[in-house]
């Protein structure tokens, strides 16, 4: 099968051209040459999709079979894509993300939860990301003449991540000590390792299923006590996790799901239905091994280029220090007090 991948050097596009190329395809990436790494055995074409005239290098490294998706945050250039590709490629596959939902996170999710408002002719910036990917969805309801599969994402993590998430924590149990670990320790997630989406995203340009479809580990795949305690036990050092209350950690600020990565206080149900994906062939594999291959990877000292918000991940060691303090009843008062 002929592959065209729009991106495919950083985390998921990345995968899926690694997996692609291991079952034996013919893979040409689409990208800028500015992030992460061309993988061996692919064929490169250079361009910026944003510059609606580069894609002609794309097409004419054609025919396709199928496009594979990955990059496309802007309605009017996904779009864009659709037009020029649709004569010279067989199926799209889009990745989109579960925060295309309206509903996302406040009700539980299936494929059929309504979507955001956003026009299919919307460019960069003015609307939030969850709103330009539904945007992206309906441009390519519009142009796209052949068979379109949306896929939906909630949390990928494991080798390369870009936004730090998992290697946060795991850098965090590599300090030891005491650590914050927030909220119910029972709650449940649903992450996705990167290599087990590629393969589905894979699954699903070789046509084997239909989309949309959410890509998320069932309910009970793991907990954030489970999650935690095997980043904690993989560094294989003294890390002793204190659980802090979602209403302590909420009144003291505490930002969801970036100061403490993948904390989310329980306002709705974060709960994403599993059973399509399940149904298409998703296979989650545990979530001790995407710890332990991440941090295997992280200690071999390769490099990944960091995503944009990657910033915004992990609290202050002094706020921890004090959090923990304050709720463990270890704060002295003050003089004068
Ligand atoms: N990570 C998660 O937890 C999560 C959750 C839900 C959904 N998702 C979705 O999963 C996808 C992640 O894909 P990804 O990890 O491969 O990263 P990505 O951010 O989609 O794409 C990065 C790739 O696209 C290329 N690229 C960026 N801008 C470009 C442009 N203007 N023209 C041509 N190529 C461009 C980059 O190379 P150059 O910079 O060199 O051009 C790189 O190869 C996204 O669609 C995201 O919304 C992720």
């Amino acid at each position: 099968m002929r592959v065209l991948v729009l991106g495919g050097t950083w985390f998921l596009g990345r995968a899926v051209v690694v997996e692609a190329l291991r079952r034996g395809h013919d893979v040409t990436t689409f990208n800028r040459g500015k992030t992460g790494q061309d993988v061996p055995g692919a064929q490169v074409v250079r361009g910026d999709r944003s510059r609606h005239g580069d894609l002609a290098a794309a097409v004419a490294a054609g025919p396709f079979d199928v496009v594979v998706d990955p990059s496309g945050y802007v309605p009017v250039d996904v779009a864009a894509a659709a037009h020029a590709l649709a004569a010279r490629v067989g199926r799209y596959v889009f990745v989109s993300t579960v925060d295309a939902y309206e509903d996302w996170p406040h009700a539980p999710i299936t494929e059929r939860s309504p979507l955001h408002e956003c026009p299919p002719d919307v460019a960069w910036g003015s609307l939030p990301y969850g709103h330009l990917k539904a945007g992206c969805e309906r441009a390519l309801a519009a142009a796209w003449p052949g068979e379109l599969v949306v896929v939906r994402p909630g949390v990928l993590l494991g080798v390369r991540e870009p936004k730090g998430r998992l290697p946060w924590w795991l850098r965090r149990m590599e300090r030891g000590g005491r650590v914050l670990a927030p909220g119910e320790p029972e709650r449940r997630l649903q992450p996705v390792d990167v290599r087990d989406a590629a393969a589905f995203v894979v699954d699903l340009a070789e046509g084997r299923a239909d989309g949309p479809v959410n890509v998320v580990a069932p309910q009970g795949h793991t907990t954030m006590r489970r999650l935690l305690q095997a980043c904690a036990a993989v560094v294989e050092r003294n890390a002793e996790l204190v659980w802090l209350p979602d209403d302590a950690l909420v009144a003291a600020g505490v930002r969801e799901w970036t100061e403490l990565p993948m904390w989310r206080p329980a306002p709705g149900t974060w709960a994403v239905d599993a059973t399509r994906a399940r149904a298409a062939g998703l296979v989650c594999r545990p979530v001790t091994q995407t710890v332990a291959d991440t941090w295997r990877w992280m200690k071999s000292g390769q490099q990944v280029a960091e995503h944009w918000r990657t910033a915004e991940h992990g609290i202050d060691p002094a706020k921890e220090g004090e959090l923990l303090r304050s709720w463990l009843g270890e704060v002295r008062p003050g003089p004068g007090r």
